[in-house]
């Protein structure tokens, strides 16, 4: 039965398991396979070419898993490559743009709306039409925030660095006085307490990783795709495209769960190796 197979999800690298750990809370039971390519990590600095690339590849490879439906966790992915996504493959994609739009719409009251992401994501102004398209009398106002990724990838999520960073990058938002701000990147919810002290209590914080999972629940439920009668819990089955050595300690940073031991795969190649081998 098609609603008994795994959601797959995929990542530029370790970051997606933030939207991980919201499907499982938004779909206890369902089994998920994750790929995180975490050999090619970024994809925020890379083209719009090579990101929609990748992009394919990583969600062939998920498809490859017998997944039912593939959840794009990387916001990077989803700003560039998500029509193209929906038009090359046969299964339901998500992407995390529409709910995070969606979710920053029902929040706001001024429609004065804040974006934060990496430059690609930026640059693709995926969100800003996302917004502009469904409320027009909205104002946007958008950042490229390149540092934040290695300063939370580095561990320094409660860190003068991060604090000083932070507030250069909001500060010109807040002056523009957002009272909602879109966190557009996997890596950014492990820093909301920050960014809340800095953008102050008056501005609203829209976790793409949340809102994604509660609309992927949402659609699955519609299309009838939901796992039946499962009283177990579902398994997380993790893929990289590099050493497999680090992924159980970042793992647990960012999804705050054991998963099943993770597998080494070569995209080109499509060979698997035994990660504890
Ligand atoms: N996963 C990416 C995103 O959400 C951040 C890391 C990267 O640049 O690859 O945009």
């Amino acid at each position: 039965m098609m609603r008994e197979l795994p959601i797959g999800v995929f990542d530029s690298g370790i970051g997606g398991l933030t939207v991980v750990r919201q499907l499982r809370k938004a779909l206890p039971s369902e089994d998920i396979v994750y790929l995180g390519d975490t050999a090619r990590v970024p994809y925020g600095t890379k083209s719009p070419s090579t990101v929609v690339r990748f992009a394919c590849e990583d969600t062939q490879f998920l498809l490859q898993q017998n997944v039912k439906a593939v959840v794009v966790a990387c916001n990077t992915c989803s700003a560039w490559a998500l029509p193209m996504l929906e038009k090359k493959f046969s299964v339901p994609v998500f992407g995390v743009i529409l709910p995070g739009v969606r979710a920053a719409l029902e929040r706001t009251r001024n429609r004065r709306i804040g974006i934060i992401g990496t430059s690609a994501t930026i640059r693709s102004k995926a969100y800003s039409n996302g917004i502009l398209a469904r409320c027009d009398t909205a104002k946007v106002f958008a950042r490229p925030c390149p540092l934040l990724v290695p300063l939370v990838e580095e561990g320094w999520i409660r860190h003068r660095v991060t604090n000083t960073v932070l507030q250069e990058y909001l500060q010109p938002l807040v002056r523009h006085r957002i009272d909602t701000l879109i966190l557009g990147c996997t890596h950014y919810p492990l820093i909301k307490g920050a960014i809340r002290q800095v953008a102050g209590p008056g501005v609203v914080l829209i976790d793409s990783a949340e809102s994604c999972a509660l609309y992927v629940r949402e659609r699955l439920e519609q299309m009838k795709l939901v796992a039946l009668n499962r009283r177990r819990a579902g398994t997380i089955q993790p893929f990289v495209t590099d050493e497999t050595d680090r992924f159980a300690e970042i793992a647990a940073k960012f999804l705050g769960t054991a998963t099943e031991p993770p597998w080494r795969v070569d995209l080109t190649a499509m060979t698997y190796m035994s990660a504890h081998k």
